[in-house]
């Protein structure tokens, strides 16, 4: 295997985040206004056979796993078989999907085939008036059908759940509760601001630290997990639980000293830092015929010169202003 890639604060590249689409099946408002976002022409996404190739160098360069997000990856037509692609790259050992879900189920027999390790799946309410509130369309019944036949197969599954003051407050102990008999983890999520200008900056009244305590007067045994370097996520524990949890302090960036990671945008924007405004633009690169060593060349200097935390990255925005970008397009 090669050596693994440092960057300028010591972290290892070890794992890409691909968007596969900026299309939605949903419409969720922490991500996106209501009306939508304005999507890409088809030319503006990267193809299948684009991004089969930014990973095959990303593999030379010592990257070992792939996450696939969407909204729903699955809204892109012939997901499985550009799956089944990627993991014949030698060195990826590890090919995981984000999702929300609605249009999983019929596709896990195939995901079990091509080996999946996990699937992450975004459900913030178990309340179907809750979900359309939240959602805006009424599609809880598909997503609990993904849940369910994902929790039948080897696939490990997590539940991600953005924590939404007035939202979906009273969801956070029944989403818990769900960890008593289910081996799933449900893992809560700090609102960040990437909400397509459905609405500003969030005051973040639902932090890390108030998201355990709540949870702590449900589960008085709650008790922290060591966390592995690299993880989004400090895992807790209930004893007599099957399933764990965990919170994800996405907005307070606690991680960043070992983020071991980079995005590709949709269209092909290279993010070193979720909060940078796309550091590289690949698409571009590729398509003006430059060779493999050119386009390793870059990406090499991109994540050297990667900005040491979510704040300096925002920082060197030429906009203070997040809040235009939908996480639907950078894949979260
Ligand atoms: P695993 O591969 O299972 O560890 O998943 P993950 O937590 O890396 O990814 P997932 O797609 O499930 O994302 C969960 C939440 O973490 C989402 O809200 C993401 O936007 C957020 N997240 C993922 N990576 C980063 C990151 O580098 N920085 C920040 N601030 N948030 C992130
Ligand atoms: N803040 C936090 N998490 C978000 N996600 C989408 N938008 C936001 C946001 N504004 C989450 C989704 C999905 C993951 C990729 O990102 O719930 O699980
Ligand atoms: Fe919701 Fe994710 Fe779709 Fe955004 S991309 S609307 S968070 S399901």
């Amino acid at each position: 295997a090669p050596a693994v890639l440092y960057d300028n604060h010591g972290r290892p590249l070890e794992y890409v985040r691909v968007a596969v689409t900026d299309r939605c099946n949903l419409r969720c408002f922490y991500c996106m206004p209501a009306e939508g976002i304005e999507y890409m022409p088809k030319n503006a996404l990267l193809s299948y056979e684009e991004m089969e190739r930014v990973v095959g160098i990303l593999a030379g360069l010592g990257v070992r796993k792939v996450r696939l997000t969407g909204g729903e990856p699955f809204v892109r037509r012939d997901l499985v078989p550009f799956m089944d692609r990627l993991s014949r790259i030698p060195g990826i050992s590890d090919i995981s999907l984000t999702t929300n879900g609605v249009l999983t189920a019929p596709h896990i027999p195939e995901l079990v085939r091509l080996g999946i390790r996990s699937v992450n799946l975004s459900l913030d309410t178990l309340d179907r008036a809750r979900f359309l509130r939240i959602t805006r369309r009424d599609e809880l019944p598909r997503v609990l059908d993904t849940l369910h036949a994902l929790l039948a197969t080897n696939i490990a599954v997590k539940i991600n759940a953005v924590v939404m003051d007035g939202q979906n407050i009273e969801d956070l102990i029944p989403l818990a509760e769900l960890t008593r008999e289910l081996p799933v983890d449900v893992r809560f999520i700090e609102e960040m601001p990437f909400n397509g200008g459905s609405h500003g900056a969030i005051a973040l009244p639902w932090n890390h630290v108030r998201i355990r305590e709540h949870l702590r007067g449900a589960f008085p045994g709650l008790h922290a997990l060591p966390t592995p370097a690299g993880a989004t996520a400090t895992a807790y524990a209930i004893p007599g639980h099957v399933g764990q949890l965990g919170i994800i302090a996405a907005y307070s960036r606690t991680f960043c000293g070992t983020c071991n990671r980079i995005r590709l945008t949709a269209e092909g924007g290279l993010k070193t830092c979720l909060y940078d405004q796309g550091v590289l633009d690949v698409r571009t690169l590729l398509r003006a015929g430059s060779s493999d060593d050119e386009v390793r060349a870059a990406l090499m200097h991109a994540f050297r010169h990667r900005a040491a935390d979510g704040f300096e990255a925002e920082r060197q925005r030429p906009v203070h202003q997040l809040s235009f970008e939908s996480m639907s397009t950078i894949g979260g």
